[in-house]
């Protein structure tokens, strides 16, 4: 058995709006994670690009704790684990680096330890180290997810849509924590609020499966989260009405922010600077990138 891997895994945008913990999109920009199960003790932990510098090498990352989670339940002995990782995906900025760490470790170790976990068993160890499937279901499977937890096991249904478009990622330069975007939430919502989003959330998945993507103006609002996480981001409102006047067919929060998501079948460019432009006015540095569908998540390369 080979004793080193490398894994790609894709960035992903949850929530997509309406699908609070729900829905996912894997999308085109990558992490790639080389892993060595080694003879030598100790964690060693090499990273160029994103979080080059701040990831912590010890049992506090995520990588760590998705390898050690495959080493436990195999019974597999290693003396030590060895990383090294190339993150284009930004930091807590609501793209999915958690989930790719994650993802990206339970796969590298599955593989290095005689691959006895399918992809289900590992959504449901990622769901498990994330706290919910809606990223790191996309991560594993490409495509679009829409993924639930009943009786503590994930459930999930993967598409692709009929029509391409585009998402126009605009990634403000601060970051924002889930758990600091969770934090703002209340426990409860009016009854309006929850009928609001079933029904939003009900057309996306509608519109998204069969094409009709000039339903996402409707589709992509929300009422359980982005109101609430606005005041995190400084311009969300101004950023994502640029998006819309510029000709997206929607905008929303990616995940739990502060990156902000333009759908598009045309103007992406367009989209992009007017959003920046946007995010500029309130004093916000940011820059975009534009994305498509990742079709295959998680692979070995
Ligand atoms: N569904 C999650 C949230 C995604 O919005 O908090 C972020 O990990």
């Amino acid at each position: 058995m080979p004793n080193t891997i490398k894994i790609r895994v894709p960035g992903t945008t949850a929530n997509c709006g309406p699908g609070f913990d729900t829905v996912g999109i894997a999308c085109t920009i990558y992490n790639d994670l080389e892993l060595t199960l080694s003879d030598e003790s100790g964690i060693s932990l090499n990273v160029t690009g994103e979080g080059a510098g701040f990831i912590p090498s010890d049992e506090s990352n995520v990588v760590v704790k998705a390898i050690k989670m495959i080493l436990t339940k195999t019974g597999y002995k290693a003396k030590g684990i060895k990383l090294s990782m190339v993150n284009n995906i930004p930091l807590a900025r609501g793209l999915g680096s958690s989930a790719a760490a994650i993802v990206g470790g339970l796969v590298g170790a599955n593989e290095l330890t005689g691959g006895h976990f399918t992809k289900d068993d590992i959504l449901n160890m990622a769901t498990a180290i994330e706290g919910h499937p809606d990223n790191v279901a996309p991560a594993i499977f490409g495509g679009i997810t829409v993924s639930i937890m009943d009786s503590g096991t994930a459930n999930y249904l993967r598409f692709l849509p009929p029509q391409d478009f585009s998402m126009v990622a605009v990634i403000p330069e601060f970051n924002l924590s889930t758990k600091a975007a969770r934090k703002v939430l209340p426990e409860t919502v009016p009854y309006a609020d929850a009928v609001f989003n079933v029904s939003r959330a009900s057309l996306l998945i509608g519109a998204l499966c069969t094409g009709e993507l000039k339903l996402l103006s409707h589709a992509l609002q929300d009422r359980l989260h982005q109101p609430y996480r606005e005041k995190l981001i400084p311009g969300m409102a101004q950023v994502l009405a640029a998006a819309r006047q510029t000709g997206a067919l929607g905008a929303t929060l990616s995940g739990a922010g502060p990156c902000l998501l333009a759908f598009a079948t045309n103007d992406a460019d367009e989209i992009g600077k007017a959003m920046v432009k946007a995010f500029n006015i309130h004093k916000v540095k940011a820059s975009y990138q534009i994305l498509q569908i990742d079709q295959q998540g998680a692979v070995v390369i």
